[in-house]
């Protein structure tokens, strides 16, 4: 049996081909069925369907084989502990520092709400600023408009989410897309399944 992590919402939908080229559909769907093990139209084959930023754990301690995850969510896990053997090229998006239109400069230590902590630390510190960081699990673009925080770290895809807060995208720190990401212990054990479903995906990815 192969247990594959996947979250709900945009990854699951821009998977969903990848999986259905694999011979893997769901039974259930996500959206309608309250079930968070999905059995699919392949005997061997069952999701997982978890929170976005849970897949990396799953993943790292064997709960599922393989999973599909945002690299900044895996930025943000540190990816050592698992595969990442291929980029599928959805969901993309990039991860960007923003803040308020027309600010000054601030003074002293910059205050950053973000909910990607490590990767937030890494970034001011490798650029040698002084940063606090504060861990908001959403709607980071509040934290400069309420004056909890004088710039954010978060996703822009088109940059709406921004502009309707009165901020703007100010300094890439990576460009995103989804992985696809194997369990080491799972990937000798399970090798042949798993490669095959790899070339599968590949093969879907060459195609587009
Ligand atoms: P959640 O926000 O609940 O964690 P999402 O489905 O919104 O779950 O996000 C899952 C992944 O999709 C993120 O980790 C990121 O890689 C990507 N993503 C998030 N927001 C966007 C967006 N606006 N456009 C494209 N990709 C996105
Ligand atoms: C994501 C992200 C940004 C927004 C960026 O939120 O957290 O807020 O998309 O996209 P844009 O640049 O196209 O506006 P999402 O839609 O996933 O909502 P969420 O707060 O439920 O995660
Ligand atoms: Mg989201």
């Amino acid at each position: 049996m192969l247990t594959i992590a996947v979250s709900k919402g945009r990854i699951y939908e821009e998977a969903l081909p990848f999986l259905q080229q694999a011979g893997i559909t769901p039974i259930d769907d996500p959206d309608k069925s309250r079930k968070l093990i999905l059995q699919t139209t392949r005997p061997d084959v069952q999701l997982v369907i978890i929170r976005a930023t849970d897949v990396p754990t799953f993943v790292e301690y064997g709960a599922a084989d393989l999973g599909i995850a945002g690299k900044d969510v895996l930025l943000e896990h540190g990816a050592e502990s698992l595969y990442e053997p291929l980029d599928l090229g959805i969901a993309g998006c990039r991860l960007m520092t923003a803040g308020p239109v027309n600010v000054q400069p601030v003074k002293g230590r910059l205050r950053v709400a973000t909910k990607y902590v490590k990767t937030a630390q890494r970034y001011f510190a490798d650029l040698g600023i002084q940063a606090e960081i504060i861990k908001l699990y959403g709607s980071m673009e509040l934290a400069p408009l309420v004056g909890l925080a004088d710039c954010i770290v978060d996703l822009v895809d088109t940059g709406n989410t921004l502009k309707a807060n009165g901020l703007e995208p100010r300094e890439l720190i990576a460009n995103i897309t989804s992985r696809l990401v194997v369990n080491k212990a799972a990937m000798k054990m399970k090798h042949q399944a798993i490669q095959a479903l790899i070339d599968q995906f590949e093969t879907t990815l060459a195609q587009r």
